[in-house]
């Protein structure tokens, strides 16, 4: 194998495309209510015929589920509700067999406050776990600083036992782990080979840039986040990271807020990055007052132009429109039609990186109704909730608020069908299912040609065998254009059009003469077939590809 050769099997995530399972909303084999291991198993062909070459699993490890499996108590074996650690060796080994990788979730920023290290820690600080976490002197009146935490409330709670506070960056029930501690780091590398001699191809490394921490006496300016993210000392850490994934033929994908796009270049070097991509959090741009936020196009295509251009002679993008944490894209970008749905895909799967994905966006699932916050399951959105009535709002103003934006959206299970269980269960699910499995569901969609499932299958397949889409460079057409998002990818032997209607407004363009002279190919379009030229008129959501060269 020359080097050359070696480099593109190592970087075989470059031509693949991943995609999401949130494994308690897939599909659920045991009629409890809950997806499982053993669900996705039963699912391999479709995503075989889907054509994604890789799945990412949130958490499936032992967990007391405060926030969904990111309260990790055993890092290694599996949530009773989840099934055994055979059950996912066996899955893992047919996903194999269909060609398909599989990456974990990795949470070490964090464990939940059940996991023995923690449980040790809090008995005295003598303990020789005391260390594993961040405790402070402090008094419930008097902490040691005034920093909030990301699900609302300090980031320090006060213990009896001992007396002393400790330090979390998300929930009370998720102690940060003190990375300082050269012990424990070891049992997190012991950890994470574990899990790579197990088999698995890689990790989606969750909240990675929060591992370091500002000095407690650090004074914020503006970003209340400023004290743990990307501070300056993660760079040790990360170099040991690397060095372990290095061992092995994975991938890795980092959830990195704070990581600018400039650094990200570096983070994701292909010499000596940390890691191979980055998942980053800017694009989510929204307008409108709070209960009535939208996405911003404009500020949509600002931000990835800008990640594009930042990481294009070193780095790798991760692209994704949607994930667990974020309500639907094609009801905050789109306007839940299957057009709008097709109009988003084409915009972002096409950019240079490595497109993600999330379950039940290549059917265009939208937001859930939800009417009362009984229905909401996710802990931030419930603290959000109470702080909202206590600032005075009334129930629905505060209920409004927080469903607007609320991370379940994207949590409801699986449309398979139209049946009860919307063949995601056979019995009650864990949370409710959208009304409009009727109408947006797998089985209808597999059979109707025009389906959003069918375009997502094209757009992959496309994706997968038009090499200038993996290496070719990227250009922004129609910067200012506040609807329309038109790019072009190219190399020396062929070029990519791709041209959206972010909006649901009908729009008019006019193209720079280089681009509309040339003589394109249309090789895919979710509207009627249209040709190139100076002057185009586009409808609300109308998306085109067009092609000039070999594929
Ligand atoms: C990440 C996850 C999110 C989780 C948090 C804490 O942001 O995506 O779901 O709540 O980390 O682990
Ligand atoms: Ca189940």
């Amino acid at each position: 194998m020359t080097q050359h050769e070696k480099r593109a099997e190592d970087s075989w995530w470059k031509n693949a495309v991943g995609y999401q399972i949130y494994p308690r909303s897939f599909k659920d084999s045991n009629a409890d209510g809950i997806g499982d291991i053993d669900g996705i198993r039963q699912k391999l062909p479709y995503l075989k015929d889907l054509g994604v070459d890789f799945l990412w699993l949130n958490p499936i490890y032992k967990s007391p589920n405060v926030d969904n499996g990111y309260d990790i108590s055993d890092y290694e074996d599996i949530q009773e509700e989840f099934g055994t650690l055979d059950e996912f060796k066996e899955f893992l080994k047919e996903a194999h067999g269909y060609g398909i990788k599989v990456i974990m979730d990795l949470v070490v920023n964090h464990t939940s406050d059940q996991h023995p290290w923690f449980l040790e820690s809090k008995q005295s600080k003598d303990n020789p776990y005391r260390d594993y976490y961040l405790w402070e002197d402090a008094t419930p009146e008097r902490l040691p600083n005034d920093w909030q935490s990301f699900f609302g409330g300090s980031t320090w709670t006060y213990d009896e036992t001992t007396k002393q506070v400790y330090f979390h960056v998300f929930a009370k029930e998720q102690p940060d782990l003190n990375w300082k501690n050269a012990k424990m780091r070891e049992e997190i590398y012991d950890m994470i080979r574990w899990w790579l001699d197990f088999g698995i191809d890689g990790f989606r490394l969750d909240a990675i840039s929060h591992i370091q921490k500002e000095p407690w006496d650090f004074k914020i300016k503006d970003n209340p986040w400023a004290p743990f993210m990307n501070v300056s000392g993660i760079e040790t850490y990360m170099e040991e990271l690397r060095a372990i994934f290095k061992e092995y033929n994975i991938m890795t994908v980092g959830e990195a807020s704070g990581v600018t796009s400039r650094k990200a270049a570096f983070w994701t070097g292909e010499d000596d990055g940390y890691i191979d991509m980055i998942f980053e959090l800017e694009h989510n741009h929204r307008m409108g007052l709070p209960g009535e936020e939208v996405g911003d196009p404009l500020g949509f295509k600002k931000t990835i132009a800008r990640w594009q251009k930042d990481l294009s002679n070193q780095g790798w993008n991760a692209l994704y429109i949607e994930n667990h944490d974020n309500p639907r894209s094609v009801s905050v970008w789109g306007d839940n039609s299957p057009k709008s749905s097709k109009a988003l895909a084409t915009a972002y799967m096409l950019l240079r990186g490595t497109p993600f994905i999330y379950q039940g966006q290549e059917i265009g699932m939208t937001n859930y109704p939800f009417s009362s916050i009984e229905e909401v399951d996710a802990k931030d959105s419930h603290s959000q909730y109470n702080g909202l009535l206590e600032e005075g709002k009334s129930v629905e103003e505060a209920l409004k608020i927080t469903t607007h934006w609320t991370r379940d959206h994207s949590r409801t299970p699986m449309q398979w069908d139209d049946s009860e269980g919307s063949g995601f269960t056979e019995g009650t699910p864990w949370l409710a299912i959208n009304p409009n499995k009727a109408e947006i569901n797998v089985k209808s969609e597999e059979q109707e040609k025009l389906s959003t499932l069918n375009y997502y299958k094209q757009l992959i397949h496309l994706r997968k065998t038009t090499s200038v889409l993996i290496n070719g460079t990227f250009e922004l057409l129609l910067s200012k254009h506040p609807q329309v998002f038109a790019y072009l990818r190219k190399d020396e032997e062929a070029e990519v059009f791709v041209l959206v209607n972010l909006s649901k407004d009908a729009v008019q363009i006019d193209l720079p003469t280089r681009v509309s002279s040339e003589k394109w190919q249309e090789v895919l379009t979710n509207d009627h077939t249209k040709k190139v030229e100076k002057r185009m008129s586009l409808s609300g959501f109308e998306a085109h590809v067009y092609m000039k060269g070999a594929k």
